[in-house]
């Protein structure tokens, strides 16, 4: 298993034990963590997933493709370490994870 924070704009963590190949949105969403949302159903199309990763994972994660670098270009709120949780499948070398989420309704 694979634990993974998530930290929400209230600065509450939530830690769960996620199935490696699983993604972070999924972990998140079969573990009811709030500010995490799929409308799309995890294939990089709606943004709701959005999370900040803590900066010292971000090499070792999934890299970022077209489709997700072109989507998170649209978001205001897009910083360096905005990725879409649908893509970072989980793996044992990320044993650990923590993302910050994103109040929906103010992205
Ligand atoms: S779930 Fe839609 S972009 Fe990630």
């Amino acid at each position: 298993m694979v634990k993974v924070t998530y930290i929400d704009t209230k600065g509450v963590e939530r830690t769960v034990d996620a199935e490696p190949g699983v993604s972070v949105m999924q972990a998140g969403l079969d573990n009811n963590i709030p500010q995490i949302e799929s409308d799309c159903g995890g294939v990089c199309a709606c943004a709701a997933c959005h999370v900040y990763v803590e900066p010292q994972w971000l090499d070792r994660l999934t890299p970022m493709n077209k489709t997700e670098n072109g989507l998170l270009g649209l978001l205001d709120v897009r910083k360096p370490n905005s990725r879409f949780s649908c893509q970072l499948k989980l793996t044992e070398a990320l044993d650990g994870l923590t993302v910050h989420t994103l109040d929906p309704v103010a992205e």
